[in-house]
């Protein structure tokens, strides 16, 4: 049967605009795993600085492992839902394993953070029920609002970002809510800053108010153990809610998941709908996160490792004139002002053997476009040199520095 051809022409139309915008996203092909270096489709061997394989564990020998030996003991899937076939003895490993490491009672694995984040919000809250969440929130947190706030005629208000006072002022004007959510990243991603945690745990107490933490940038990122946010902050086992995703730090594959109390979890087992109508994480890739919440346990030289890499990029890159964001985590973006410099630029550093993105409004705001460079333990202290020699030409070729 023909396709729609007036719907493809229409689609075909808003990919041209897209092009014309410089806004169109070009997928680049990998021939190799995720590592400090990666060989392009066309490209060849380039250092990658944009990827979220925090810390170098996407090709750990004893994470690949575990998901093969997890292949062949479980097969590919569960094959239907949890609650309808079972579910593995290795959900329940890792969701212990997970909790333990974010310092939190329970947890409940998700076939990404995305569907956590999804999963969780429209659960817990109801009609009555008030959400806050920070102006620059991740993506899966601002739509689960949305999702919630369409089933349940919650209200839902944005403060600016990690500014308390007007997060204490949306919450005294909304005093009157039967429940009140804080919502909030651990780290920002397009910003690389942290949460002022110990802050909104405050506010929260003050107001009656839950907190809760996408700690996906922080997760084996954060604290002296990687534990998170709240390690870092010295709150550990503070927050009501944590959610993380394994698909960056912990492995890289997919997958997400929820902390925080055993009723919490016990309760979306029940409700949370992505739980009772999608399969679980495929367990391969649940053996895989497992082993690399026990690898970053037994190796916490790793996320020194990783802490050390990326002041040392941070210092090099100030000595090479760019004027990185300010902050300590390994996400360390270089604004350049508009999208079409931050295409060009990263177009350039790929030439020049560094692959790293740039990103442009609307996902950041207007005029402050970036290329955000993101650090990983697996890099040496030759690949974070070259990368930053790559920085030196292209940033003289663009009068940047
Ligand atoms: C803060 C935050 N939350 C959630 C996600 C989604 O993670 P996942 O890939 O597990 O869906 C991301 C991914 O970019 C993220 O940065």
């Amino acid at each position: 049967m023909a396709l729609n051809h007036e719907f493809t022409q229409a689609l075909r139309a808003q990919l041209d605009q897209l092009r014309a915008d410089s806004v169109y996203k070009q997928l680049l092909y990998l021939d190799s795993p995720q590592d400090a270096r990666v060989r392009i489709e066309g490209h060849g061997e380039v250092i990658i600085l944009s990827s979220n394989n925090y810390l170098g564990l996407t090709n750990e020998p004893s994470v690949v492992e575990a998901g093969i030996e997890a292949l062949r003991r479980f097969g590919a899937g569960t094959g239907s839902v949890r609650f309808i076939c079972g579910t593995f003895t290795i959900h329940r490993e890792l969701e212990a394993a997970l909790a333990e490491f974010v310092g939190c009672p329970s947890s409940l694995s998700y076939v990404s953070a995305w569907n956590a984040n999804e999963g969780l919000t429209g659960t817990i809250v109801e009609e009555g029920d008030f959400v806050v969440s920070d102006a620059l929130n991740h993506a899966s947190i601002i739509d689960s609002i949305r999702l919630a706030k369409t089933a349940t005629r919650c209200t839902t208000g944005v403060y600016r970002h990690s500014d308390m006072d007007d997060l204490r002022a949306k919450l005294e004007a909304n005093k009157g809510a039967r429940r009140k959510l804080i919502w909030t990243d651990g780290v920002f991603s397009m910003e690389g800053s942290i949460a002022r945690l110990p802050d909104i745990l405050q506010i929260a107490r003050d107001h009656g108010a839950i907190v809760i933490v996408d700690d996906s940038h922080a997760t084996g990122v954060l604290g002296a153990e990687g534990r998170g946010t709240a390690e870092h902050c010295g709150v550990l086992g503070e927050v009501d809610i944590i959610t993380s995703t394994l698909g960056k730090a912990l492995g890289g594959a997919a997958g997400g998941f929820v902390a925080g109390s055993a009723e919490l979890t016990d309760y979306l087992t029940q409700r949370s709908r992505p739980q009772l109508f999608s399969n679980a994480l495929p367990p391969t890739v649940a053996a895989s996160a497992l082993e690399a919440v026990r690898f970053t346990k037994s190796n916490p030289e790793r996320v020194s490792t990783l802490r050390a890499n990326a002041s040392y990029f941070r210092e090099q890159i100030v000595e090479a004139g760019f004027k990185p964001l300010p902050g300590e985590t390994p996400i360390v973006p270089i604004i350049v002002g508009a999208t079409s410099a931050a295409i060009r630029m990263s177009a350039m550093l790929l030439a020049e053997g560094v692959f790293v993105t740039g990103f442009g409004f609307p996902v950041v705001p207007q005029g402050e476009a970036r290329v955000r460079c993101q650090i990983s333990a697996a890099h040496t202290k030759d690949d974070l040199d070259a990368a930053v020699r790559a920085f030196k030409t292209v940033g003289r070729k663009l009068n940047l520095v």
